[in-house]
């Protein structure tokens, strides 16, 4: 019997959604944006001012995109750092500025370059499939590089004989080995986020929305993937919650992501996934972005991502790979 709500859920709702005039921020950044002839991406888990004035906003593949084929001089890219810093290795000649630059991600973290190369070591002939979250030390390291959105896909793709590490989300890898039916090695990283979300606190939530479908994303635990009717990257959530008949839907992820459920769906209400202690769960490091730090970013084109050039070239060919693999 699951336990009763003693909580207020957070619940995101479409219905009568009408976007809010422009703050003063908000224009000064469009206007700086036009002097800069500069272009705008956020990741889906941006707070929503940030959303509603990009000019894309998406999940990590399609920000890969949007960056390799960016016509502008700047790139100011409102997401955690490795995500700027991709955008940077697709596009060496522009300025990639990222608001914060201390917006970091728990899961590239957890797979510094070095403890990669020292495995690869000692374990010569690995095939390495790193995540996107994680450093372009780490990418460079790597074979190919895939997202939540097409690793399944990636990793379908490797030869069969090849002894396959996948770094640095054991979650995530856990889900792709299982829907490939392929080994995988699994590096030890997880998402201090996703790994928050659980079943006991998913069953309390539903026990209030009996019919509301659940999508989660695969970043969380076993446990609640098994849970959920859909597990997908973010943007394949927009067409699960497109399709789904029901109005109501429990979103387990960041809840950035429910600003692009309302903006893009009408008619329905999304609900954050719970913690066994919040109603919701942010992404510090995502959260890190504010509109006041756009602006002093365009204004004054800092903090500018910077590489090393040989690194940069070397982390470019695993994310070319993938860039053509899932074309
Ligand atoms: P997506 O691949 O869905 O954009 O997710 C990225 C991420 O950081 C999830 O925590
Ligand atoms: Fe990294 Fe998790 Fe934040 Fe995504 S939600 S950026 S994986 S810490």
């Amino acid at each position: 019997m699951p336990e009763v709500l003693d909580y207020q859920p957070l619940i995101i709702s479409s219905k009568g959604f009408e976007e809010e005039p422009l703050t003063t921020v908000q224009q000064e950044i469009l206007d700086l944006k036009k002097e800069k002839n500069a272009i705008i991406l956020a990741h889906n888990y941006q707070v929503d001012a940030i959303q509603r004035i990009a000019d894309y906003v998406g999940d990590s593949l399609g920000l890969s995109y949007k960056a390799s084929e960016a016509d502008a001089d700047v790139i100011l890219f409102c997401g955690v750092h490795f995500m700027a810093e991709t955008a940077k290795i697709v596009n060496p000649d522009k300025t990639v500025i990222l608001p914060d630059l201390e917006a970091g991600c728990s899961l590239s973290d957890s797979c510094p370059a070095e403890k990669l190369a020292a495995y690869k070591e000692a374990n010569p002939g690995t095939y390495v499939v790193a995540y996107i979250n994680c450093s372009a030390g780490v990418k460079a390291l790597s074979d190919v590089i895939c997202t939540s959105g097409n690793a399944a896909e990636i990793v379908q793709r490797i030869p069969k004989d090849k002894d396959i590490l996948f770094v640095p989300d054991q979650n995530l890898g856990q889900w792709v080995a299982k829907q490939t039916s392929r080994k995988l090695k699994l590096w030890p990283g997880c998402c201090y986020a996703h790994v928050l979300f659980t079943v006991q606190s998913l069953e309390k939530l539903r026990a209030k929305f009996p019919g509301a479908p659940i999508v989660a994303h695969p970043e969380c635990i076993e446990t609640v993937r098994d849970l959920a009717d859909e597990v997908c990257s973010t943007e394949k959530m927009l067409g699960f919650c497109k399709n789904t008949q029901s109005e109501d839907i429990i979103v387990v992820t960041e809840s950035g992501m429910l600003n692009r459920l309302r903006r893009e769906i009408s008619g329905k209400n999304f609900i954050a996934g719970p913690t066994d202690t919040c109603a919701c769960n942010d992404c510090r490091f995502m959260k890190m972005n504010t509109v006041e730090k756009m602006r002093d970013a365009l204004k004054y084109l800092s903090p500018e991502i910077e590489l090393k050039e040989s690194i940069r070239q070397k982390a470019f060919v695993p994310i070319k790979r993938m860039l053509d693999w899932s074309r």
